[in-house]
């Protein structure tokens, strides 16, 4: 009997885990530059965090959740993202406190779980990184958020995107234009998909998100929320799109655009790959404001702001763009050992080098002299090192630098003593 995972999940093998390890690491470079601190929180919640924040009739509640009921029979879910569970973390934490830093910006990575169906670039568990800040209602961090998104994608060498950005306003721009879609989506209720009829007075906005195909041409003609916005949203959003033009980065309005999590108000943006061979899956980031959620789930009235990211579209970014990963495997010394009797005394050195600092490996298949050599040299190992029996007797151990060829035998007393000496006499710069 032989298993296979789970339908719409990964194993991320070596040779993969230090592609993710890059993007970890260049997004913690870039967000720590932006002052923001990691946050780690369970990776289930109670159901109705997620439910509350989300929204009962998105697909992501409705359709997608890992939930359960827990031996206490507490009903709990995988998270399917991780917003709602920050905020919960910011409420119960009481983070919103006069002894911190206001915005409160805090980072995070790791798995998230939604029941969807698999096709490129679309899980079941997937991997996002994703930032929140909170505490400020100011366009000016709306754009930072934004520029910073745009900061990593740079930084990881990833060029071919288009930010496109929307606003949905305040509750009064909600509320005249929820009554103004409902009547013209009322009209148009026969060319409706099944989901999209149920949705169109529990909440209208979801009917412009649907990924049905039928929904499309009545969706295409739908009044725009940008002749719906109040006074206040309207000089939100120009603040935020002349900043953007302040700072020279290019973006897209797109008034369609409405995000499949009910939680957003005002400034929503979505991050495109334009690279060649990405499949359907081309949103790489997504965010917005949610101004109330931190008040819905209990706390006092704070702005909030945040995006998220898949790990996986953005390595697929990565690959369609043809971009060279750091590959940062390295050795720097191979302890070659001929004859049994130098086992053990192998082990030794390999461990000594170790403990200066030093990365070192040897062989364990009880492979040839020259197998052994060879392994040295495909794994870029900086120094060479052998062990004979003739060696071993004499208490000395043969250096070789990989690069000149030059090579020297130490005592091995000189080795345990300071490796460190005998690494940096070796690979010194030699001049004539
Ligand atoms: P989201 O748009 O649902 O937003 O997800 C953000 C990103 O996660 C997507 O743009 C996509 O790159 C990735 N993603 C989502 N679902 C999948 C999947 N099934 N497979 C692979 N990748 C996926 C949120 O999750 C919000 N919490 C973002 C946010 C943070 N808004 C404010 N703060």
């Amino acid at each position: 009997m032989s298993y296979q995972r789970p339908k719409g999940t990964n194993d991320i093998l070596p040779g993969e885990s230090n592609k993710w390890q890059f993007v970890e690491e260049t997004a913690r470079l870039v967000f720590s530059d932006y002052q923001y601190q990691e946050i780690r929180t369970p990776i289930f919640e109670h159901y109705e965090v997620i439910a509350r924040s989300v929204g009962d009739t998105t697909d992501i509640v409705s359709k997608e959740m890992y939930d359960f009921h827990d031996k206490g029979e507490r009903h709990v879910t995988l998270r399917p993202e991780g917003t709602a569970p920050i905020v919960r973390a910011y409420v119960e934490n009481k983070l919103f406190g006069p002894e911190f830093k206001k915005p409160y910006k805090v980072y995070y990575t790791g798995p998230m779980f939604r029941y969807e169906r698999p096709q490129k670039g679309r899980l079941r568990q997937f991997h996002q990184i994703g930032v929140e800040a909170f505490g400020s209602e100011n366009p000016s961090l709306d754009v930072e958020v934004m520029a910073m998104a745009m900061d990593f994608f740079k930084q990881l060498g990833i060029n071919q995107l288009r930010l496109v950005i929307n606003t949905l306003g305040d509750k009064e721009t909600r509320s005249n234009y929820r009554q103004a879609l409902i009547e013209y989506l009322e009209a148009h209720e026969a060319e409706l998909s099944e989901d999209s009829k149920r949705r169109l007075h529990e909440n209208p906005l979801r009917v412009l998100d649907s990924k049905d195909r039928k929904d499309q041409p009545v969706v295409a003609d739908a009044p725009s929320i940008l002749d719906y916005l109040s006074d206040y949203a309207k000089k939100y959003f120009e603040g935020v799109t002349k900043t953007l033009e302040y700072l020279n980065i290019p973006y897209e309005i797109d008034h369609r655009m409405v995000r499949g999590l009910d939680y957003y108000n005002h400034t929503i943006f979505e991050i495109m790959s334009d690279a060649p061979g990405m499949g359907a899956q081309t949103t790489i980031c997504g965010g917005g404001r949610y101004d109330g959620l931190v008040e819905e789930l209990g706390g006092p009235e704070t702005p909030g702001i945040g995006f998220a990211m898949g790990i996986e579209r953005i390595l697929l970014t990565l690959e369609q763009e043809d971009v060279m990963v750091p590959d940062a495997t390295n050795l720097d010394a191979y302890v070659v050992g001929l004859g049994e009797a130098t086992n053990m005394e192998t082990l030794k050195v390999v461990q000594a080098i170790r403990g200066f600092g030093f990365s070192a490996d040897r062989d364990f298949m009880g492979r040839k002299a020259k197998a052994q050599f060879k392994t040295a040299d495909k794994e870029g190992a900086k120094l060479v090192l052998t062990l004979g029996e003739d060696e071993l007797a004499n208490g000395v151990i043969n250096v070789k630098d990989s690069a000149t060829r030059e090579e020297k035998a130490f005592p091995l007393a000189d080795l345990y003593e300071n490796f460190a000496a005998i690494y940096d006499e070796m690979t010194a710069p030699k001049f004539d």
